[in-house]
């Protein structure tokens, strides 16, 4: 389902209030009754995800992976989730003027570049909000990345471009060799050092269309901001008007019945299974969004 909740929310609800008699129709909000129907799509939208994650988890572990080892990832963080479905939809409105969600009256690319593929989780969720391109920059550390990366690219065939290497290089490398290749959405969730996080910051910034006759707006996503390290490098870029933040999501890590779950489960060290139900909700992951600045 990669049309917007509202969209989908507005329609089905029009349809069925134009099928009433006046009276009925007097009787119906249909404001408050489309908000309550575009929850519900959001909704089905997680567990669609979720379904797919654990196709995903369970191709791995065929393979042999303990998927509750690996390195963490955003589908850990409902919230986070949330988020990144919504501005995906919200962001292919904006770009491409969306009667035609899927793209195809206008060859629209909706594009979104993230550095940090890891397990690919990410990634999913971006294919399944209707992202044409995903361009995933990966140090490549982890084995698994590439199983899970084939995996994506038999489901979402040549939606999927997976640029190996050190982000440091890659990216710049990667600009220079396409350099009208530009995104919608950029997250930032690769190397988690405070240069880490800064290279990948200004070095994404050449992808999006920023110029005087920018077509196209976008949105920039900074994963793990609660971390020191990745907070310094995102209070620096708006600091010196790189950036600017609108807004930040916090999230209690996904516990075993609360949904989106993840194959990962690694944190900090720790299994989250490990510890304590207590301490569980205290822990919040933040992920912080805003624009680039010309
Ligand atoms: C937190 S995970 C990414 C999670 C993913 N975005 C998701 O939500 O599913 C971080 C990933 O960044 C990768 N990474 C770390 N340093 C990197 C670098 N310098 N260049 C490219 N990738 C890097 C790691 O190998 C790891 O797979």
């Amino acid at each position: 389902m990669d049309v917007s909740p509202e969209k989908t929310a507005t329609v089905v609800v029009e349809k069925l209030f134009s099928a009433l008699d006046t009276d009925m129709r007097a009787k119906l909000d249909v404001t408050v009754t489309k908000k309550a129907f575009t929850i519900k799509v959001q909704e089905a939208q997680v567990l669609q995800y979720r379904a797919a994650l654990q196709e995903l988890t369970n191709h791995l572990q065929a393979h042999g992976y303990n998927t509750t080892t690996m390195e963490g990832s955003t589908s850990s963080f409902l919230e986070k989730v949330r988020l990144m479905q919504t501005s995906a939809h919200r962001q292919w409105r904006a770009n491409y003027n969306n009667d035609d969600e899927d793209g195809s009256k206008n060859n629209a690319e909706k594009t979104v570049c993230e550095v940090g593929f890891n397990a690919g989780h990410s990634a999913l969720l971006w294919l399944l909000a209707g992202a044409t391109r995903v361009i995933s920059f990966e140090l490549g550390q982890y084995t698994y990345s590439q199983l899970a990366a084939g995996w994506l690219l038999d489901r979402f065939p040549g939606r999927l471009h997976v640029v190996p290497g050190d982000s440091h290089k890659s990216v710049p490398a990667f600009h220079a060799m396409y350099p009208y290749e530009r995104c919608d959405i950029v997250l930032v969730d690769g190397g988690h050092t405070t240069e880490d996080a800064w290279d990948d910051l200004i070095h994404l910034k050449e992808m999006v269309d920023l110029g005087p006759d920018a077509r196209k707006g976008h949105i920039l996503m900074v994963d793990d901001t609660n971390y020191l390290t990745v907070g310094a490098a995102w209070a620096e870029a708006q600091a010196r008007g790189i950036a600017i933040e609108d807004g930040e999501v916090r999230s209690h890590y996904a516990t075993e019945n609360y949904f989106p779950f993840s194959g990962s489960l690694h944190w900090n060290g720790g299994l989250a299974t490990e510890v304590p139900e207590a301490i569980v909700p205290n822990w919040a992951g933040s992920l912080v969004y805003g624009r680039y600045l010309p």
